[in-house]
């Protein structure tokens, strides 16, 4: 190749027409048989500026059906959907960890556990990647927050964290995502790490990623986090995607090279990682679909809508259910539905959340089916007949609450990238582009009340992207969060409410019970305080350290709302006989146990395995290291047998750079969240040094 050839591949070209409605591309090199590589967001389908493609549910909905085998299919959809329309990047996973509640992208991220994120994470990136289309995951690392996120320059947030914070909390899905996953691309944050901006970063992108990890794809940044040429070269950075592109690569590293401050050998090993993702993940022998006519493909296909509608059912999770008040079974009701959101424009806004994680971001809305539309089907095919108001005035929504025999009001918040939310407030905002929001006529919290008290038997259905404060949950029979379930929003929410499927989402994220009952207590952690003689931007101090979700809330004793974990079923399950095996020879360990379905009806319990280190180690009290979604139908029994390798009892030792096991009692605690967990056995680990490439 020559030095032109080689510097082509470093930096986004303009404009974008060759590939319409894509964020992105990197000119291929025809006469070296390269295709041109095009990058496209991903988090909950095809979306940008494509159309006819399936809206499926927003990352955290996937997360929460606790599936790796569902979120397989999803990766292996997306990349189908992606290689059609002439995409071989998809933008996807996001798998960075929830550490602030209010953070703007959390519907976007997929856990406050990375042991959870690693898993759900490695499973999509193999489904996309099965389909020749290469995956980012992002944003690395530390990218926990989007108050001043800095994606058109300062102020850029630093996130201030030790390496054992950064070991144990955010960097283990990237290693369980490429030694696991296979993942072949990375994309480097806005944000900054230690006050060094995320792809320039010597400790984090060189060291963490590229050497402890040996991660062998490109490093891409995010549009517009590149800051240099020669320290982001040198440090790690692949591919330059800027919103004037080639300011820092390209011909800009074209000179860098000619000069000798980038050294050829680099630039060299910053092209064979590109090289390496094309060839590995098969785009150079099977590119994607050519254009114009790849644009307006119709790309969504009736099993893939059908995909979407199961990972709402699977990922929606249920709260409350006082006096089983669903399902709803008998028949001849009149029932009530209450919203905006639960209307088709309301259901057009909130199926998924604002932002590039969006399908389409740009683009004609997907074939929304709406609660209203959904549930008066599904209601007729019973018998019972639904009337609707659409909460903007409280008195009609009264009025039809009080003549109903139930009353279903459906209240979201939509949220979006580029803004966090300014507490856990609910204030029912819905957004139409990034970072534009308006709040509702009628807050959620007044109407959820008025309609309360209008029908005592009122059923409250939530479609927020993060935990809220819900001030009238005592007077709500019971409570159902569908997140932002994609284009299949009313079709799953039907199928719960009737109980044609059992509800069997499970939390992801702690929802803390007061604004002050959490583990970001100061400005200092969130959103960060200026530091003087840094012109960059605020400093977030991750004070909390390891002490994040529900590590916090254990470690003080704080009963929060729900806890991480969480969700409950139409049906109920026992677990029993737990056996603990150790080989005498091996670190490793392993546990069965049986799962009982002892209710009246068929579904899916998610065990849940959490380890309980030595106090000496500093650990938080249990940590999420196995888990295991189960279908069973009533009286049915299942022996489940999860395994435990070394590193699930290891902690970072920042003396050491490595993982350690140290010697002593280790809990091993089962059950079906993190806040109940009935069987327990303890089992001896002896002294060990692992790999820094544990997973
Ligand atoms: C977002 C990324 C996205 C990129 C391209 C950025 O603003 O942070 O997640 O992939 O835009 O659309």
């Amino acid at each position: 190749m020559t030095l032109a050839q080689k510097v082509s591949l470093t930096a986004q070209q303009l404009p974008i027409d060759a590939h319409d409605g894509a964020a992105g591309y990197l000119a291929g090199i025809p006469s070296l048989c390269l295709p041109d590589l095009v990058f496209n967001d991903a988090g909950a389908g095809v979306g940008d500026g494509q159309i006819n493609t399936t809206a499926f549910p927003d990352p955290i909905v996937q997360a929460s059906t606790w599936d790796p085998q569902l979120d397989y299919a999803f990766g292996q959809a997306l990349g189908a959907e992606a290689h059609a329309k002439g995409i071989d990047v998809q933008l996807a996973p996001g798998i960075e960890t929830d550490r602030i509640p209010e953070n703007g992208r959390n519907w976007e991220y997929m856990s406050e556990d990375p042991y959870l994120s690693g898993q759900i994470g490695a499973a999509e990136v193999r489904g996309i990647q099965s389909q020749h289309v290469i995956v980012t995951l992002k944003h690395f690392i530390a990218n926990s927050q989007e108050t001043d996120r800095g994606a058109s320059g300062p102020p850029v947030d630093s996130a201030d964290l030790s390496l054992r914070t950064l070991e144990e909390l955010y960097a283990p899905q990237y290693d369980v995502a490429i030694h696991q996953g296979g993942a072949m691309g990375v994309m480097c944050a806005y944000n900054r790490i230690n006050s060094i901006y995320a792809c320039q970063n010597p400790e984090t992108l060189k060291g963490v990623l590229l050497h402890q990890f040996g991660f062998p794809g490109f490093v891409v940044s995010d549009w517009g986090a590149t800051h240099s040429t020669v320290p982001s070269a040198l440090n790690g950075l692949d591919i330059e995607m800027n919103v004037s592109p080639g300011t820092y690569f390209g011909a800009a590293l074209q000179r860098a090279v000619q000069s000798g401050a980038v050294p050829m050998r680099v630039l060299d090993s910053m092209v064979l990682r590109i090289l390496r993702a094309e060839f590995a993940v098969g785009v150079v022998n099977d590119p994607p679909a050519a254009q114009p006519a790849a644009y307006a493909a119709d790309v969504s296909t009736p099993d893939h809508i059908a995909l979407a509608r199961q990972i709402s059912e699977e990922g929606s999770v249920l709260f409350k259910n006082a006096d089983g008040i669903l399902p709803l079974t008998a028949a001849d009701r009149r029932i009530a539905l209450i919203g905006t959101d639960a209307g088709p424009a309301g259901a057009d806004l909130v199926y998924n959340a604002e932002g590039s994680g969006r399908v389409p971001e740009f683009g004609t809305n997907p074939a929304v089916v709406s609660p209203l539309t959904a549930l008066t089907r599904r209601a007729a095919a019973s018998g019972d007949t639904v009337l609707y108001a659409d909460g903007s005035s409280l008195l009609d929504a009264e009025t039809v609450a009080r003549t109903a025999s139930v009353a279903i009001v459906v209240v979201g918040n939509s949220e979006s990238e580029g803004v966090d939310e300014p507490n856990l407030s609910f204030n029912g905002d819905t957004c139409t582009l990034i970072g534009v929001c308006v709040p509702p006529t009628v807050a959620p919290d007044a109407l959820v009340s008025a309609v309360e008290a209008a029908n005592p038997n009122t059923i409250v259905v939530l479609d927020t992207g993060e935990p809220v404060l819900m001030p009238w949950l005592a007077g709500a029979k019971a409570l159902l969060e569908a997140f932002y379930p994609g284009q299949q929003d009313g079709v799953a929410l039907a199928s719960l409410l009737y109980g044609d499927v059992d509800p069997s989402g499970h939390l992801t994220e702690t929802w803390p019970a007061s604004q002050a009952a959490q583990p970001i207590q100061t400005a200092a952690q969130w959103p960060g305080v200026d530091r003087p003689g840094d012109p960059l931007g605020p400093h977030s101090a991750y004070s909390e350290g390891i002490f994040v979700g529900y590590r916090w809330y254990q470690a003080h004793h704080v009963r929060p709302q729900f806890p991480f974990g969480y969700g409950l079923s139409y049906t109920t399950f026992g677990l029993s006989h737990l056996v603990v095996r150790t080989r005498r020879r091996s670190d490793a360990a392993t546990v069965s146990l049986a799962v009982t379905n002892t209710g009246t009806r068929p579904g899916a319990e998610v065990v849940q395995l959490y380890v309980h280190d030595p106090a000496n180690t500093g650990e938080p009290p249990e940590q999420l290291k196995g888990f295991r979604r189960v279908f069973l139908d009533p009286g049915q029994s299942q022996t489940v047998t999860l395994r435990l390798t070394p590193v699930s009892f290891a902690h970072w030792s920042d003396r050491r750079r490595t993982w350690i096991v140290t010697p002593g009692r280790y809990g091993i605690a089962v059950g079906d969240s993190s806040a109940h967990l009935p069987l327990r056995r303890t089992i001896r680990r002896r002294w060990a040094r692992l790999s820094p490439r544990a997973y």
